[in-house]
Order: structure tokens, then sequence, then C-alpha cells
């Protein structure tokens, strides 16, 4: 799948807006996920606002760069689930699906790790006020158009050795 092979993480954004219905397009993707018994663990908050990314953009010295990002996407873990041991990794998949589908529109992202820091979860609670009894933070996501063509480019990563045949 080309969109897997040509991602890579877009810190420098240009000023090109995104239309709103492509942010869906990407939200729907990222609700495609598989999840453990199927239990959808996510929620999202869509933030277009400029003064908002620009203060988000103070979740840590890692996330400065995603202050010119048109848009970000936090995502959310909601608690009381059938099968909370495997929350983590739906929502991996779940964030996954989604910078795929945001590279198969030429748009850039970065994924901002938030679980499992106490300071980034809270720095998120308070500035998105985030109901913390029914969901927590898993995620920031910086996206925008790359401002360079080729920040989206293929990286060769295969490496045989990783592969064990039959037995370990
Ligand atoms: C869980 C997780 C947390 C990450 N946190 C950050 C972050 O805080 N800031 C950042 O610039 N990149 C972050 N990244 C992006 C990685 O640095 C990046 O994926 C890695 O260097 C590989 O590069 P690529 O995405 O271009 O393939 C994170 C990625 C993951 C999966």
């Amino acid at each position: 799948m080309k969109e897997i092979n040509i991602r890579r993480s877009v810190r420098q954004f240009s000023d090109k807006k995104v239309d709103e219905s492509v942010m869906f397009e990407i939200l729907k993707a990222a609700m495609q996920a598989p999840s453990a018994m199927n239990q959808q663990p996510w929620e999202f908050i869509l933030i277009q606002d400029k003064n908002k990314i620009e203060e988000l953009s103070n979740l840590s010295l890692h996330a400065k760069f995603s202050k010119n990002a048109a848009f970000m996407i936090a995502i959310l873990a909601k608690k009381d689930l059938k099968a909370p041991g495997f929350v983590q990794q739906d929502l991996g998949a779940c964030t996954q699906n989604l910078m795929l589908e945001a590279v198969s529109y030429g748009i850039g992202s970065t994924w901002m790790g938030v679980y499992s820091k106490e300071d980034r979860s809270e720095f998120l609670i308070n500035a998105l006020n985030i109901d913390s009894e029914k969901v927590e933070p898993f995620a920031l996501i910086a996206l925008g158009y790359p401002n360079k063509e080729d920040l989206i480019k293929y990286v060769d990563r295969f490496d045989e050795s990783r592969i064990h045949r039959e037995m370990y």
C-alpha cells in the first residue's frame, strides 16, 4: 500500500487550508480500526483554532514544531470498557489509520505521544476541558499540507534480520 511506504512524520506545514470534509474522511478512517471485542474505545477533539493550536504546541519540547499545523486531532481513550487491557492497542491501530488516510490526501502528520506521560495528559485535560471521568488523552496529532514536496517520501526500513522462520 503506497501510503504505508511514503508516510513520514511531517513537522513543517504550509498555510494551505484543509477542507473540513477531508478532516472528516480522516476521522472516518480512524473509526474503521479494529478493536478488541469491537469496543471502539475512541473519541476525538478536532482543533482548528490557531490560538488553541499554538497553546497545544506547548504540550512538550517535542511538540513545539506543531504550532504551524493546519489542524490537530486529540485522540482520547474511553474509560469503562469491555476489554480495558487492549485499549492502547486499539488506539494505536486507530491512530495509524488516521495518519495513513491523511497521507492519501497529501496531508502530513506527526503523532505526539501523550499516554502514559502524566504531565502531558494533565496539560491536555486542562487545555481541552476533557472530562477525565469518561475519557483520557492518548495522543495529539498535528496535521497539515507539508511546506516542501519531499517531506512525504519513501524511506526503506526493511531489515531481513528481524524475520525469523518457523522458530525464533
Ligand atoms: C508513540 C509515539 C510518540 C511520538 N511522539 C512524538 C513527539 O512527541 N514529537 C515528535 O516530533 N514526534 C513524535 N513521534 C514521531 C516519531 O519520532 C517518528 O514516528 C519516528 O521518528 C519515525 O519517523 P517517521 O514517522 O517519519 O517514520 C512519536 C511517535 C510515536 C509512535
